[in-house]
């Protein structure tokens, strides 16, 4: 792995921290309270390249490397996190999978558009009663010749009401179990599919997280991805990958949060001095510091190993698991550290508190990143 970042790397952290700086840090208090989905501001992301980073340019993406895509999560979730998981499920779900998987006509027809941004896309996976057992679907798609008719509810859908294209897992045939998987792709606005209400949140609020329904929706037939029955395979392929996007995310939240107390600890005062100055916060500090770090290592490796096509399965579940952790304990002590001023909103990190916990449950829990690794290491 090589630590030094080139110069086009450093050009997009940069782009990333300029943007989020200016265009994310205004109203991010408001659109959290409001549960105002920031469609404006992913306009923007789209506007700027970061909506489809390692699309290929052939279909309007950005092609960029991984590593460059963990440096742009970083800046903008270290801000907003309900916009960077807008642009995660983007690349790594739906870009990515469809540029991997889908034919020519669906990268013309869908991932040109969502690759700018113009459009966003959502990937269903998790239904009632299928959340870390992702191989347990209920939602069936039934082969009828020419098309599928598809059937069921998916459950805590990021970009639910705000993407025009859905990729939806749903099982075909039972007796093949997760090889009976199909991936579709669904438009918004079918005859049969229907939106939920928003869920109400504790963190990331401003995302779109909605329930999907589903009754006899027709799906063409040429709107599956990959041959019949690799639905299941795709969604973990993917999943891969987005672990990657989440980690990043993680560690953009944890590293807002120690900005944030290192700049409060050298301003506030208590007795006679600055709190920095005080050898309790500053443990503090160095540990989240030194967290921060190994965090960041285990998400560029991941991004590196995907780059270089080695396998990066395991790398990727680590990171996910040990970023996400760093966000949680970081962010509770970046509001310890600013006493009864991290307990209100003005100052931020009471909202990057709420927006670490759901790391450690969407894309894979904490727990399931635990058997992916113990599956890998005893491999
Ligand atoms: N990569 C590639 N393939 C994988 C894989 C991986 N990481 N993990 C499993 N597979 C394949 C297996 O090889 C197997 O295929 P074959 O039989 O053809 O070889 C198939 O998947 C089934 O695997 P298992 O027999 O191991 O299945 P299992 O039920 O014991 O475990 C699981 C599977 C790993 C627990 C899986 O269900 C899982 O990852 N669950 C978590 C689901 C998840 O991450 N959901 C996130 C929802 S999306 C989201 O959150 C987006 C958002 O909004 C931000």
């Amino acid at each position: 792995m090589n630590f030094a970042l080139t110069e086009e790397q450093l050009a997009v952290r940069d782009a990333a921290r300029e943007f989020a700086q200016t265009e994310l840090l205004t109203g991010v208090i408001e659109r959290d309270e409001k549960q105002q989905f920031p469609a404006e501001q992913i306009k923007k992301m789209g506007e700027l390249g970061f909506m489809g980073m390692m699309v290929d340019p052939k279909y309007n993406g950005g092609g960029m490397d991984t590593v460059s895509y963990v440096l742009a999560m970083e800046e903008i979730s270290k801000v907003d996190a309900s916009c960077s998981v807008a642009m995660s499920v983007n690349n790594s779900l739906v870009c990515w999978g469809l540029e991997k998987f889908g034919t020519e006509e669906q990268k013309q027809k869908y991932l040109t558009k969502l690759a700018t941004g113009e459009i966003i896309g959502a990937f269903c996976l998790s239904e009632p009663e299928a959340g870390s057992d992702a191989t347990s679907q209920r939602t069936t798609a039934e082969d009828k010749g020419d098309h599928y008719l598809l059937n069921g509810t998916k459950n805590w859908i990021t970009n639910g009401n705000s993407a025009s294209v859905y990729i939806v897992i749903a099982q075909t045939d039972i007796e093949k179990r997760h090889r009976g998987i199909n991936a579709l792709i669904v438009e918004k606005g079918a005859e049969g599919f229907t939106v939920g209400p928003k869920e109400n949140k504790l963190g990331i609020r401003g995302s779109d997280t909605h329930s999907l329904m589903f009754q006899d929706v027709k799906v063409p037939k040429e709107n599956r991805i990959g041959e019949d029955g690799f639905g299941f395979s795709m969604a973990m392929q993917v999943l891969n990958g987005g672990r990657i996007g989440i980690a990043s995310q993680a560690l953009g939240i944890a590293s807002g949060a120690l900005e944030l107390a290192l700049n409060y600890s050298k301003e506030r005062k208590s007795f006679g001095k600055a709190i920095c100055e005080h050898q309790g916060i500053q443990f503090k500090l160095s540990e989240m510091a030194t967290n921060i770090e190994a965090a960041r290592m285990l998400c560029l490796q991941a991004a590196t190993k995907k780059d270089n096509k080695e396998d990066f399965v395991k790398e990727a579940a680590m990171a996910k698991l040990f970023a996400s952790k760093v966000a949680m304990e970081t962010t509770v002590e970046a509001v310890q550290v600013h006493g009864g001023y991290g307990f209100v909103k003005e100052f931020h990190v009471e909202r990057l508190m709420r927006d670490a916990k759901i790391t450690q449950i969407y894309e894979g829990t904490s727990e399931i990143q635990k058997i992916v690794i113990a599956r890998e290491i005893l491999k």
